[in-house]
Order: C-alpha cells, then structure tokens, then sequence
C-alpha cells in the first residue's frame, strides 16, 4: 500500500527513547503482519482485575495496531482474536468475547471506512453466536468494496481444522471428477484455505511471552519471521509494533537459500 509520510510522521511524533520511525527502513515494511494477542487475562490479573477487563483493554491494543497497519502501509493485518480451543474457557469468559467482538466490530466500522480497510474472517464462523455472526456479516458486506489493508480477523479459528476443511473439499473436487490427485500443489491447498487470496505473513509477533503457535497459521507460517514480545496484548503500542519491524528488518530471510550478506 501506499504511505503517506506527513501523517505517518505525525502519528509516530514523540517517540520513547529507545526506538523511532527513523530507524526504520520505509521502503522495507513487511507486507503482512500477524499476531498473536496473548496476555489478556495476566494483563488484568496482575492489577488485581478481573480477566474481562483484559479482555475489554485488549480492543484498544487491537484499535491501535489496525491504525498503525494502515500508517506503515500493510497490505494486510491479521489477528488471532479466539481460537477452536478457547471454547474451553468458562461459559462467562467465552460469552463476554463473543459479545465483544460483536459490540467491538459495530463501534470500529467509522473507522474501517474512514481508513478504506477490508474486513476478511478466518475461521468457523457458523458456530458463532447468531449476534456475532449477523454484525460480522454486516462488516464484511460494507467493507467488501474498500481497497485498503486487508483486515482479517481469527475467530474459531483452528489451523488443523483449516487444513482438514481444504482436504475435505479437494476430495469433494476429486470425487466429481474435477481435480485429478496426483494434480494436487500447494496452490490448490493456499487457495482453499480461509486466507485464501492473502499473502502469507512476513511478520508474525506473539505477545506476553509464550514461545508457541497454539494452533495458529501452521500452512501460513512457514517461512515467516518470529517476533516474541513479554509486553502484555493490552500494552502492545505503536512503538512495540516499531520494535518488531526494526526487529524483522535485521533479519536474513533466506528462504533455505545461502546467506546474503
Ligand atoms: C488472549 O489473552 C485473548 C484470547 C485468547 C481471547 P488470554 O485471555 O489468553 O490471556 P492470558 O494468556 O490468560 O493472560
Ligand atoms: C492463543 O492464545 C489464542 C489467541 C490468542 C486467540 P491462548 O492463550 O489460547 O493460547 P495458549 O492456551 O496459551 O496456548
Ligand atoms: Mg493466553
């Protein structure tokens, strides 16, 4: 996407001290950013809160990093936001989310619309509650015709169950006769995943520690870059984003390749 530098230089004014958009290459931003938005519950815990108030901290984080996607020019952004496993969780917890998300969505559209951002999902939504699932209708049908950032958003969100749904619907095509299994590539399997059509993250930053993908992008991530923060998700900034830019823009990607430099 095209940056425009007067407004991305005053979103980035007053930096802290140990990081600013100097440092950072703009002719290198990686194309896709992914992230892990981890640390909710200890974000509140640790201030005596109950986990709810993470949880609602959180969309500020999450409202900021979709501005700061758009200054830096991303071709997409995508969050994990709840995962096939988090239905685990107590009935309250899972209840409050999925009524966040519903609410959440609802308040950000102005800004999808103010920022041209295209709303994408990943995942089952059929198991979502009716009230989530109508207001994310309603986000995809009015940001179908923007051509900003790409936002796409991981709720019931699986990556075993992603692969398992491309498999299923290849063996529908070979059983009609339509794919030959032995003409099977990678690009049939990308294309009928729910990223379908993104480009694979450059980037992907896990938040408030934890060295895992719980289940996250397996396909996706195969040659993308790690960022692992200890910041909790409800602490995550714009400079925090800098940092793991700054961060992606040291590294040798090389592909399995030689080294370059
Ligand atoms: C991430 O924060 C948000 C979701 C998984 C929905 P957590 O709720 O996992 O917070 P921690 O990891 O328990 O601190
Ligand atoms: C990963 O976080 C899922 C999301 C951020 C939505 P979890 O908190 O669910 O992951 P684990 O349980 O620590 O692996
Ligand atoms: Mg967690």
């Amino acid at each position: 996407m095209r940056i425009d530098e007067a407004k991305l230089r005053d979103y980035f004014a007053n930096p802290p001290e140990d990081i600013s958009l100097d440092e950072i290459d703009l002719e290198r931003i990686p194309r896709h950013v992914s992230f892990i938005m981890d640390g909710n519950g200890r974000w509140a815990q640790s201030r005596g809160l109950d986990r709810s108030k993470g949880h609602v901290a959180g969309v500020d984080s999450l409202r900021e990093t979709v501005t700061t996607s758009v200054r830096l020019g991303l071709d997409a952004l995508s969050v994990y936001a709840f995962s096939t496993e988090n239905w685990k969780r107590p009935k309250r917890e899972v209840n409050l989310l999925m009524h966040l998300f519903a609410t959440t969505l609802v308040k950000e559209l102005p800004l999808f619309h103010q920022e041209n951002v295209r709303l994408r999902f990943l995942g089952d939504l059929d198991a979502l509650p009716r009230e989530t699932r109508n207001v994310f209708q309603r986000g995809l049908d009015e940001t179908a015709d923007h051509t900003g950032m790409t936002f796409a958003l991981a709720v019931n969100y699986g990556s075993r169950a992603e692969i398992v749904r491309a498999a299923q619907l290849l063996a529908a095509d070979a059983a009609m006769g339509n794919v030959s299994p032995l003409d099977i590539d990678e690009e049939m399997i990308s294309s009928r995943l729910y990223t379908s059509g993104i480009p694979d993250p450059d980037l992907l930053v896990r938040t408030s520690g934890e060295m895992r993908l719980s289940n996250y992008l397996l396909w996706q991530l195969a040659y993308t870059e790690f960022y692992v923060t200890d910041v909790y998700w409800p602490d995550f900034s714009r400079w925090e984003f800098l940092r793991a830019v700054r961060s992606f823009q040291a590294r040798d990607r090389r592909f399995g390749g030689v080294v370059s430099k």
